[in-house]
């Protein structure tokens, strides 16, 4: 019996105003089948009206979608409330194998007052409403569960608070805002109502509230714990998620919120940009003083400083020349190097001007409107701006015709990646903003631009002719500046009855109007939160339209739910300290574990405030274990790039050789992320998830599965104190040592500033390059390396996946399998994708004593041992092509076959080599 009636003792928890007043509702007419149940709900009694009105009749969807996912919908009867759009937010389709009797959790309920309780099969409480009434008006939902004392939770994004989440007291508001300094305990760029709870040994599970209203999560303790969603309207819609493990989870989120889109694989190079790039020539300086320093540069960008006035889709023309940047570009492009810019969403209003980008949107209708029909207008960068409406019909054809034109490869800047901005929406005018325009005079936007100059101020030499300073007669004078679900009616949709903390004040403030409305009737309150992931959408469209065979990388600000599906997200504009440096760890985790999203790093080096030069060199190696990896930092800050100290030069030039070593080990997490969800970053519990001393660990984390990385997180500090479970590791550092772990705290000392320190989990199989390279077109040239590390069972496992990075659709594809079982090294699967590079060595780590030799087919390699690190290697040729093996051993377990003659003739060489050293000694 799956549908039982719960009858639960109410726990006594302090309950809200509004679950103090209200009625509740009751359950009628229930209707069950094999997958699910229906029912009507009614509400008790009286309307309690505390934020808006009750609605009388819901109903309720209750459906097993998979053995470990329900599905829970409570919505009103005639479905008029808004419901997050089915294009926008698909959603998951239930497996036609579901049913109740075959899955991992069960649903239960009271008739009345109603509540529900989800459970995992064994009756492990996970969800329960009970004693909780629901409350569902028409601006304002309310819904608490009850939690286990202390719980483990985490997610709730996008937030800078500690990763494992506070408990007590605690508020988490959702509702996107431009965060200068990502404050903690404010809401972020993102939404993501998506938690995570571990319970150790009993196991892990989600919850995802598919729900795009301001939402206010509360967290408390006081006379019971629990867990409450306040929400400013839409519905409840929840998906829970059985786990049981951490990776499970993940992988089901991903099946709720959609795969993350695949990447190109140069999308893993190291990245340099910064607000503030004078001219084309600062720009083309920086790209010549990395590959002066020696620091492998894969992409060039440019933030707005690039557009004339900050308009969107415009150069400018005095220090971004069209033809210069296109000379940039195809001086990176010949470099196998790439370049990406910014836009934002918002177009400047400057009607009558001859402004392209602003007459076709008027001309197609996309800008979003006031109620007379006007055009809405703000204020962002370039002064007063309209922005569009990504609901409009015409939207994605405006855009994608903005993009075919400015980012021509014939005649415009032939990106490769995108980057978008200011997409919460980002409005710097207070509501009701009602002169833009003075707003914008009186807050000099646009500022001036810098003073115009016509050349580099410093020899280039390798860039064309006109990018060199002129002779010192020829010198240019510097000229001074030239230059049926689609809302309720009658909401108040400015300040609603119930306010969520916006850390921007209310609703409206610094962001678009929230009474707009869209094309379709949707208005911007209910959507707000939308906006983000919808202009991602509708730029890799565009990016698509451009090189429609080629993967796309676009970063983006804002993001909701199943935004990883589309676009890539860098965590905004953080600060040039050590806290941020320290937060940014746990920000990046929660989007690659919890949020489908693995493409995802800080500003390297922080963005806002002046970066020191032991932070910089510190985070130029933390963000090489970054998905994304990019320096950037804001106007008018101390120039960051990593050549500007010798120290950061230095310490960047080791983290991307070992990044770029490891990044085919990487790639094929991320491949593995997009195929299933399972997360290509992973915090410390999802590894060890028995061990209660990792469930609050947020500053060391899994590049991978397999590789510990363990950041110093103190200021000046040499030695951290770094947690390791009881297991073997290897250290990358120190020749890869092993190094056993018992479940305690280790200090590492004397860790300088150049370094980062980094274990191998024992039981990986880690597919490295041999080398690195400049670029990630010159790493796929490096052959591989493979380093086996045996588990404390002596085993280990690994894989590798490679296609030709860049194809959208792969012709072909190699997927490989290592494996070692204490003697034999095996690699199985498929090889379609000629990769035209052999494994030119195995390095087996752990081994007490040296193997003697090893052996594939009938030929015998000799093996190279370190006793003191206990690391054997030999030096192979194999091709990837096909499934091979190679067994290393003693001498004697071999005895009558080609190895054996083989080991044999080389010890005889050895000894006799010794011979002649000691007789010459003598
Ligand atoms: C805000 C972004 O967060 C930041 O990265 C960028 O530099 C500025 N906008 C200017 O475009």
């Amino acid at each position: 019996m799956f549908f039982e009636c719960l009858c639960l003792l109410s726990l006594g928890a302090t309950l809200s105003f509004a679950q103090q007043n209200c009625p509740g509702y009751t359950a009628s007419n229930i209707q069950q089948s094999a997958t699910g149940l229906t029912a009507d709900l009614t509400l008790a009694g009286e309307a309690c009206n505390v934020y808006g009105f009750d609605l009388t009749n819901l109903t309720l969807t209750v459906e097993y979608q998979s053995g470990n996912r329900l599905h829970v919908l409570i919505q009103d009867q005639n479905q008029s409330v808004y419901q997050v759009p089915t294009d926008i937010f698909p959603g998951p389709e239930s497996l036609p194998s579901a049913s109740a009797s075959n899955s991992n959790l069960r649903f239960a309920f009271t008739q009345s007052p109603f509540s529900f309780a989800v459970a995992r099969s064994n009756g492990e409480t996970l969800f329960n409403t009970s004693g909780n009434p629901l409350v569902f008006e028409n601006q304002y939902l309310n819904v608490r569960t009850s939690l286990p004392d202390s719980p483990n939770l985490y997610g709730l994004g996008e937030h800078s608070d500690p990763f494992r989440l506070n408990t007590t007291n605690y508020t988490r508001t959702i509702w996107n805002r431009d965060s200068y300094g990502i404050p903690a305990g404010t809401n972020l760029y993102g939404a993501h109502p998506i938690y995570v709870e571990h319970r150790g040994g009993s196991g892990t599970h989600g919850v995802v509230f598919v729900n795009s209203n301001g939402i206010e999560v509360k967290i408390n303790d006081t006379q019971g714990q629990y867990l409450e969603y306040n929400t400013l309207g839409g519905v409840f819609d929840f998906y829970f998620l059985a786990g049981p493990s951490p990776v499970e989870v993940s992988q089901q989120i991903a099946e709720v919120v959609g795969l993350p889109a695949n990447i190109p694989y140069g999308g893993l190079g190291f990245h340099q940009c910064r607000y503030g790039y004078r001219d084309i020539y600062e720009v083309a300086g920086v790209v010549y003083n990395y590959s002066q320093a020696g620091i492998a540069l894969e992409t060039m960008w440019t933030d707005i400083d690039y557009m004339f006035r900050r308009y969107v889709m415009t150069v400018d023309p005095d220090r971004f020349p069209m033809a210069k940047v296109r000379e940039l570009v195809n001086y990176l492009h010949a470099h196998q190097q790439k370049y990406t810019v910014m836009v934002d969403p918002a177009v400047a209003y400057q009607p009558n001007t001859g402004y392209g980008a602003l007459d076709s949107g008027i001309q197609q209708d996309i800008f979003l409107k006031t109620s007379n029909g006007s055009l809405y207008t703000g204020v962002v960068w370039p002064g007063p701006t309209v922005f569009p409406d990504w609901f409009s019909p015409n939207a994605q054809t405006y855009w994608t015709g903005q993009f075919d034109s400015f980012f021509s490869s014939e005649t415009g800047i032939d990106i490769d990646y995108l980057w978008i901005d200011m997409n919460e929406a980002a409005n710097f005018c207070n509501w009701p903003c009602s002169d833009p325009q003075g707003y914008a005079e009186e807050n000099n936007f646009p500022p001036d631009p810098p003073p115009v100059r016509n050349s580099s101020p410093i020899a280039l030499p390798g860039f064309p002719a006109d990018f060199q300073p002129p002779s010192s007669s020829a010198r240019v004078k510097r000229q001074d500046n030239a230059g049926l679900r689609m809302g309720l009616s009658g909401r108040d949709l400015i300040n609603p009855p119930y306010q969520i903390r916006n850390a921007a004040g209310s609703l409206s403030n610094k962001t678009i109007n929230t009474d707009l409305v869209h094309y379709n009737g949707l208005v911007e309150y209910d959507t707000h939160n939308l906006y983000g992931t919808m202009m991602s959408n509708h730029s890799r469209n565009a990016m698509l339209s451009r090189r429609p065979q080629e993967r796309t990388l676009v970063i983006t600000r804002s993001t909701f739910l199943g935004a990883g599906t589309y676009v890539a997200h860098w965590l905004g504009d953080n600060i040039s300290d050590w806290p941020h440096y320290r937060i940014s760890i746990a920000q990046m985790l929660a989007f690659s574990a919890f949020f489908s999203l693995p493409i995802t790093g800080s500003d390297v080096c922080g963005f806002g405030g002046n970066t020191t030069e032991l932070l910089c060199a510190r985070w130029m190696m933390l963000g090489a274990f970054y998905p994304f990896y990019r320096n950037h930092n804001e106007l008018g800050s101390v120039s960051q790039e990593a050549y500007r100290w010798e120290s950061v030069a230095e310490s960047a030039r080791r983290a991307i050789d070992i990044r770029y070593r490891m990044l085919d080990y990487f790639y094929t997490a991320v491949y593995e992320q997009t195929v299933d969800g399972t997360p290509s970053l992973n915090p410390m519990f999802y590894v060890y998830p028995n061990d209660s001393n990792t469930f609050g660990i947020d500053l060391q984390y899994f590049w991978g599965s397999s590789v510990l990385i363990s950041p110093v997180t103190e200021e000046n500090g040499t030695s951290v104190d770094i947690y390791l479970p009881q297991d073997i590791f290897y250290d990358w550092n120190n020749g890869f040592t092993p190094v056993q772990g018992s479940g305690t705290t280790v200090t590492l000392y004397n860790v300088d500033f150049q370094t980062i320190p980094i274990h191998i989990k024992g039981g990986s199989v880690l597919p490295l390059r041999a080398r690195s390279a400049n670029t990630t077109t010159e790493l796929r040239k490096q052959p591989f390396q493979i380093v086996i590390a045996p588990g404390t069972d002596g085993t280990a496992s690994g894989s590798l996946y490679i296609d030709d990075g860049i194809s959208l659709e792969q012709a072909a594809i190699s997927y490989i399998s290592f494996s070692w079982d204490g003697s034999n090294f095996s690699m199985n699967g498929t090889y379609d994708y000629s990769t035209g590079v052999n494994i030119s060595q195995i390095i087996l780590l752990g081994q007490r004593s040296a193997p003697s030799g090893a052996i594939t087919g009938d030929q015998y390699f000799p093996v190279a041992y370190n006793s003191t690190s206990q690391v054997a290697s030999v030096n192979v040729s194999i091709p990837l092509t096909g499934d091979s093996s190679m067994r290393f051993g003693q001498v004697a377990s071999y005895i009558g076959n080609a190895f054996a003659l083989g080991t044999n003739l080389y010890l005889a060489a050895t000894a006799l080599l010794l011979i002649l050293v000691a007789a010459q000694n003598l």
